[in-house]
């Protein structure tokens, strides 16, 4: 990236950045003469009004008068029947529960047929004609399947996640889907964690304008319509943090990291109405997210005033028993007390509450509280009135969602390396000259792992791959070779029995009888053209997403071999890296002039990819997170903490001397990333002004707890390449005396915008109390006096620079 002071002469057009776009609610003032605090309970307002409307409440206390105690406890019990995402409960008899108003909640039954089956049972044979809620894993489309989370994250563009959200909806509520668990907003920043991929990267204030997207998306800010469904935010709290990156791990940090960096996003989606929250698997602290009054009832209810209701995840109430918590009925208590209002598949509200209400134990007022969450959100759903769905045609994807999912797969794209090849000038995009292409690579024609991790009714048969789009194009100018598999053949027949949803198959991880053969076939196949392609990655649906933690970050199987073997031809690569967690790039940024990080594309990946390689699409994503050297080096972040002995610029060629020993450093390898958060070549430059501020100083008087902006960066950037392009903007800060000490760099905003070769933006960023405040000691939202070192670019190594001072 190029960030020079250039002539502002140009067209002038003013961006507007997205915090400005959010909805800014005036807050209540509190001023305290050397620092402002803030206490979130300050603040606690019903976050969705939907929920709680006076139509909605009153039908909810006159239900809530005519039922029995199993009718209350019914409520608050869901199960799966259909494929199961964990542990089974048990071979329950579904028919017979729903009617008797002992179930109140579904997952995993999907389509029409199948969920008007039990909502007729609910509304025709159970007593008090209650309707089924039925949820499902909608994680990155429905049946038009998405990039992934964290590929969509790379294009930092909200409006493309609410578009998913929003098309996802549509197609699941047509299906009976009246819930999603989705959006997950945990921060990520250990990619040995596979559920890595289902989250918005490792940021809190990306991924909070993300969280407040897809759940705009999904909930369309009204519950009602007939085309949107209750969102689920998840899974609260921290479980990105897992030590080691080891799924389902405990996990263990300060209150003020919590609240300054985990609970951000989480709180972004309460804030934009998300009707329900899922509790976590992990414990928080010593005590499991899903037992955790804290969380759930002191942060969720009290301070941020969420009014929808929190789902366990799935048997994570039965689960307490295994963190040795207490018993079966005590777990189930300290649950439901903490405030998990539904009890998903672990069997436990179901089995042992009762008795406990009975006796006193449980006080009937703490059941009574959970049935009407969850009671508000099935009218507000409208299920009451409109229980069952209308069977539709069998779903096909149409050339308008294709088209869909195509633009938003372009925009998550992220060219991390695109170097001079002798005689070609930049290898991308790929020249018309460029008469012969090799594509190689176990991904290249793998529809089942190029939809992505996580697709419950995706059909790889929609899937577009690479070579399919690339032949389309090339016609017999395009060779291939698969080169190697996935995985070792052992490993492939091992995982074709493990099964996650009703539609996945193992199919295209064939195992390759003879692995070195085929690598000696590919490379004679890249001999024979001008330049080859290599699709490398990982298997997404077994090495990605939940239960899927890594100790190596490397290519799985052969693949590395191959691309070695390939690379040793002489011709030239383009590397396209289709795994949707940083992979360790080493060895590739070394080796190989070009190289594509574009994830798990969705249905549309092979046009997509050959979209950006031939130029028609010019990419602009960037990096959600940053990409690691080596895997010892993680959990790796840009928003480090300072230390008392930074080790400064690259030390990997120094001589090792005692100054250069005695700092913060590996031994073995350089502290930064090999690509940084941010991060995102364009094949056209784009060239900045240096960011100037309308109010470089501020005294302590004129700031108010509000939403309102302080002072306001502005920047021109110019498009002096020869082809239109799409930059994002990144506006980083560092408080340079805190009380409490503050990360070397934070981003507080961000810009997508498009520029025509020759065409200059001016762009503004608002700076305000939401960008500029910190948690203190006593853990307290402040601004104290000090100076802000603000930078803006087109990553988080941006350095033009300015400032901003707050004065006593
Ligand atoms: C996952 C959740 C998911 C749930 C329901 C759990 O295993 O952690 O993300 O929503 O299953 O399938």
């Amino acid at each position: 990236m190029h960030q020079e002071a250039t002539a502002r002469n140009s067209i002038r057009v003013s961006e507007t950045v997205y915090h400005l776009l959010e909805m800014r609610k005036p807050r209540v003032l509190a001023v305290c003469s050397l620092s402002l605090l803030l206490s979130g309970a300050i603040f606690a307002s019903a976050q969705n009004a939907q929920l709680t409307s006076g139509k909605v409440n009153a039908r909810v206390e006159s239900l809530l008068r005519q039922m029995t105690l199993e009718e209350k406890i019914g409520q608050t019990v869901q199960y799966s029947a259909g494929f199961a995402t964990g542990p089974s409960a048990s071979n329950l008899t579904y028919d017979e529960l729903v009617a008797k108003g002992s179930l109140g909640s579904m997952l995993n039954v999907v389509g029409s047929e199948r969920t008007n089956h039990y909502q007729h049972i609910a509304m025709e044979k159970s007593r008090l004609h209650i309707p089924i809620i039925f949820g499902l894993d909608v994680i990155h489309g429905h049946h038009t399947t998405f990039p992934v989370p964290l590929a969509i994250a790379a294009s930092w563009d909200p409006a493309a996640a609410e578009t998913v959200a929003r098309v996802s909806a549509e197609e699941a509520r047509a299906d009976g889907i009246d819930w999603v668990f989705s959006p997950m907003v945990d921060i990520a920043r250990d990619p040995r964690w596979g559920r890595i991929i289902e989250s918005n990267g490792e940021d809190p204030y990306l991924s909070s304008a993300l969280a407040r997207a897809w759940v705009k998306g999904y909930q369309q800010g009204d519950l009602s319509r007939p085309d949107s469904v209750a969102a689920s935010v998840k899974h609260f709290a921290a479980y990105g943090a897992v030590i080691a990156g080891r799924d389902y791990n405990a996990v263990d940090m300060s209150e003020l990291t919590l609240r300054q960096v985990y609970l951000k996003p989480y709180h972004a989606a309460v804030e934009a109405g998300v009707a329900t929250v899922m509790t976590s698997f992990n414990s928080l602290n010593g005590v499991p997210s899903t037992a955790n009054p804290f969380l759930l009832t002191q942060i969720l209810r009290n301070e941020w005033g969420f009014n929808g209701f929190v789902v366990s995840d799935w048997a994570a109430v039965g689960e307490l028993k295994n963190h040795a918590i207490g018993d079966a009925p005590t777990v189930a208590r300290k649950a439901l007390e903490a405030g998990t209002d539904m009890d998903m598949e672990g069997n436990l509200y179901a089995t042992v509450l009762a008795d406990q209400v009975r006796s006193g134990k449980i006080p009937q007022k703490v059941l009574d509280e959970a049935v009407r969450r969850i009671l508000r959100v099935k009218f507000a759903l409208g299920l009451f009135d409109h229980p069952y769905t209308q069977p539709g045609p069998a779903y096909t994807p149409t050339p308008e969602r294709r088209a869909v999912a195509r633009k938003i797969a372009g925009e998550t794209m992220v060219l991390l390396k695109n170097d001079p090849v002798e005689g070609v000038g930049n290898l991308l995009p790929l020249s018309a000259k460029v008469k012969t292409v090799a594509l190689i690579g176990p991904l290249a024609d793998d529809a089942f792992d190029l939809q992505g991790a996580w697709t419950v009714t995706g059909n790889p048969a929609d899937v577009i791959t690479l070579k399919a789009a690339l032949g389309k194009r090339l016609g017999d100018k395009l060779l291939y070779a698969r080169g190697c598999g996935l995985l070792p053949a052992k490993d492939e027949a091992a995982l074709k029995g493990v099964t996650f949803t009703s539609t996945t198959s193992a199919a295209s991880t064939e195992a390759l009888a003879d692995e070195q053969q085929s690598i000696a076939e590919a490379v004679e196949v890249a001999r024979k053209a001008d330049v080859a392609i290599l699709a490398l990655g990982e298997p997404s649906n077994w090495m990605e997403g939940e239960a899927a933690s890594r100790t190596t970050l490397g290519f799985t199987g052969a693949q590395q071999q191959l691309l070695e073997a390939i690379v040793a031809t002489g011709k030239p690569v383009v590397l396209v890296v289709l795994a949707a967690r940083p992979l360790e790039l080493k060895w590739a940024a070394g080796h190989v002039p070009a190289i594509l990080q574009a994830w798990s594309p969705g249905i549309e990946a092979g046009p997509a990819v050959e979209n950006v390689l031939f130029g028609d699409v010019n990419p602009s994503g960037k990096l959600p997170l940053s990409f690691p050297r080596a895997v010892g080096q993680e959990p790796l972040y840009y928003a480090q903490s300072p230390n008392g002995r930074p080790a400064d610029g690259d030390l990997s060629h120094m001589p090792l001397n005692a100054q250069q020993k005695m700092v913060s450093r590996y031994m073995d390898e350089q502290n930064s990333a090999l690509f940084p958060f941010g991060w995102g070549l364009s094949y056209t430059r784009f060239t900045y002004s240096y960011p100037t501020i309308d109010h470089a100083q501020i005294p302590m008087r004129n700031i108010a707890l509000d939403h309102k902006p302080l002072a306001t960066v502005s920047v021109d950037v110019q498009n002096s390449g020869s082809v239109a392009g799409t930059e994002v903007l990144q506006l980083y800060i560092r408080n340079t005396s805190a009380s409490v000490e503050q990360p070397v760099r934070e981003l507080k905003g961000f810009s997508r915008v498009t520029l025509a070769p020759g065409e200059t933006k001016h762009v503004t960023f608002a700076l305000g109390f939401d960008e500029l405040n910190f948690y203190n000691a006593a853990l307290k939202e402040t601004i104290e006096p000090t100076t802000y070192d603000i930078w803006v670019g087109g990553s988080s190594l941006a350095t033009a620079a300015t400032s901003l001072k707050i004065v006593e």
